[in-house]
């Protein structure tokens, strides 16, 4: 990721204007209460405990360290939403990028998880990974299922009442997994090269 691309703007469905960037040094308390502000049992399926101070600190030095990138989303200084893309250098998975992204709940609904995909998409071709991964509960990301698929995401498996919720009841799990250099898929069976695809993103998600 260079810096020079950053930061970027993007107006979300109702018009408001946010900041994307990666995440910094400072960004440490705004992202504590980003996470203050998501509802627990969102955060139970993240894959990791982001009220960790630790986990928070290892995002800031993920590019670093070889392990990925973030992107956050701000608007006034507020962190209205984190995308992490976590890779490693090691072995037979090491052309694999997994995502996971997190929005404030007053900012959900606003296109603003699937600007922020759209980010971590183009920095995953530029960073010469091979394929996208998301791990979701069926039911409960029902909504971004069909986003992720207008984004060339398939469904690749379902792995039945794999995960648990803080109640102890099972969900089944989807591997969402995108090969980045297939391109959106339209119905048709189309392919196109990845930089006519970042091109043709926006139009195709129908992001305004
Ligand atoms: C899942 C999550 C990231 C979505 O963020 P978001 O910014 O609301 O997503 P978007 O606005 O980009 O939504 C993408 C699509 O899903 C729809 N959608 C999202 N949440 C929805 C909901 N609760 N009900 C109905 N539709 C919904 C949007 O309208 C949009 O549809 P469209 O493209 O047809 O207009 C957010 O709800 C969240 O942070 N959840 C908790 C963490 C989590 O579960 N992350 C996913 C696993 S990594």
């Amino acid at each position: 990721m260079t810096s020079g691309d950053y930061p970027k703007e993007v107006i979300l469905r109702d018009g408001t204007g946010v900041t994307l960037r990666p995440v910094e040094e400072a960004d440490a308390r705004a992202l504590c209460r980003l996470f203050d502000r998501i509802p627990e049992h969102d955060r139970w399926f993240l894959g990791e405990d982001v009220r960790d101070p630790q986990v928070i600190q290892n995002w800031m030095s993920m590019e670093e360290r070889g392990k990925g990138f973030s992107i956050a989303s701000i608007l006034e200084g507020r962190i209205l939403g984190l995308a992490t893309l976590h890779r490693t250098h090691f072995g037979s998975k090491s052309h694999i990028g997994e995502i996971e992204i997190s929005v404030d709940p007053e900012f959900r609904e606003r296109h603003l998880a699937t600007w922020m995909l759209l980010e971590l998409i183009n920095l995953a071709m530029s960073a010469e990974l091979e394929i996208l991964a998301m791990y979701l509960a069926e039911d409960r990301d029902s909504a971004l299922l069909g986003s992720l698929k207008r984004l060339g995401f398939k469904a690749e498996a379902v792995l039945r009442s794999f995960l648990k919720d803080r109640e102890g009841n099972l969900h089944n799990m989807v591997i969402m997994v995108k090969h980045l250099d297939i391109g959106l898929s339209n119905g048709d069976g189309f392919e196109k090269s990845p930089k006519t695809l970042i091109s043709a993103i926006p139009a195709k998600a129908g992001i305004q």
